[in-house]
């Protein structure tokens, strides 16, 4: 991990509300997918902003973030050229293990982002089926890259695309016709990621998660980001996650 001066070399729309923004930087970043950066957005007063790796090609960090408060914001407002630091890799990733070799991916909102990394990690290694789901047709995404999964669903809540479901409704639907993953990978909003433990904890299935909690340093000083665990302890997401195993954490 290292804190680095990044140069923005893009920073686009790519749907409602949601940008992409890549950052160029002097070396080589060796990042697991799934891990994270805290991106200074400007302003002293404000904290860094924690956001999922969603592409590495070459020097070249691509980050996908939606526009909620100040912080992102800033970001939208960065101009090409300009330099923010970035702290990265942080965060545990998600591993696959060898035996491993049906993955699921679920993934609903911005939760998609760094499934998008396992999809780039994984893609031609696991055979891959993902379930995305977005709150209409204007927050749909990354279509060129969710479509290279050998499976992918992509579903909408008001069903302006594809069908009218969530992803956990439509990763359920795939498994009752046959579609059984040895492990799922999930990232998305808290009610997703409780209703996908319930059916994957039903199922038998084995699922990591990747939480979201809001954070101060990023590397485990602060104690901002702390989540329970099902055995009455606690966890930092920034240093112990953000990917836990489902059935370790209260969700
Ligand atoms: C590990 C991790 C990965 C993330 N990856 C992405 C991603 O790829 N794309 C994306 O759009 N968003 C992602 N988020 C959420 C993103 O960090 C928040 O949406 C963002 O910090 C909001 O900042 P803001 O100033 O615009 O909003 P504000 O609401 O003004 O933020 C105020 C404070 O709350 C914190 N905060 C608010 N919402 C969240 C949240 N959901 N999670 C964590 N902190 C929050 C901010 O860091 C800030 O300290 C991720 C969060 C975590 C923890
Ligand atoms: S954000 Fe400081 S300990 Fe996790």
């Amino acid at each position: 991990m290292k804190d680095y001066l990044a140069t923005i070399v893009e920073n686009k729309k790519i749907a409602n509300g949601v940008y992409s923004i890549t950052f160029r930087v002097d070396e080589d970043v060796k990042v697991r997918c799934g891990q994270f950066g805290e991106i200074a957005v400007g302003g002293s007063h404000l904290l860094r902003r924690p956001i999922a790796i969603c592409k590495v090609e070459g020097r070249d960090i691509t980050f996908c973030y939606q526009v909620k408060g100040e912080g992102t914001q800033r970001l939208m407002s960065a101009a090409v050229g300009q330099k923010l630091n970035v702290l990265m890799p942080l965060g545990n990733g998600f591993f696959v293990e060898g035996s491993e070799q049906k993955v699921a991916l679920v993934g609903g909102g911005v939760g998609i982002f760094p499934l998008v990394s396992v999809l780039r990690e994984y893609l031609g290694k696991k055979h891959i089926s993902s379930y995305m789901g977005f709150r209409n047709e204007g927050a749909v995404c990354m279509l060129e890259e969710l479509q290279k999964a050998d499976k992918c669903v992509v579903v909408s809540d008001d069903g302006s695309y594809g069908e009218k479901m969530n992803a956990v409704q439509a990763f359920e639907a795939d498994l009752a016709a046959g579609n059984r993953p040895d492990v799922v990978l999930a990232c998305g909003p808290m009610p997703m990621l409780r209703a996908l433990k319930q059916v994957t904890e039903r199922e038998g299935l084995t699922c990591f998660v990747s939480l979201e909690e809001r954070m101060g340093c990023g590397i485990g000083a602060c104690l901002v980001c702390v989540c329970a665990m099902t055995n009455g302890a606690n966890a930092r997401v920034c240093k112990d996650g953000p990917i836990f195993n489902a059935k370790d954490v209260e969700l």
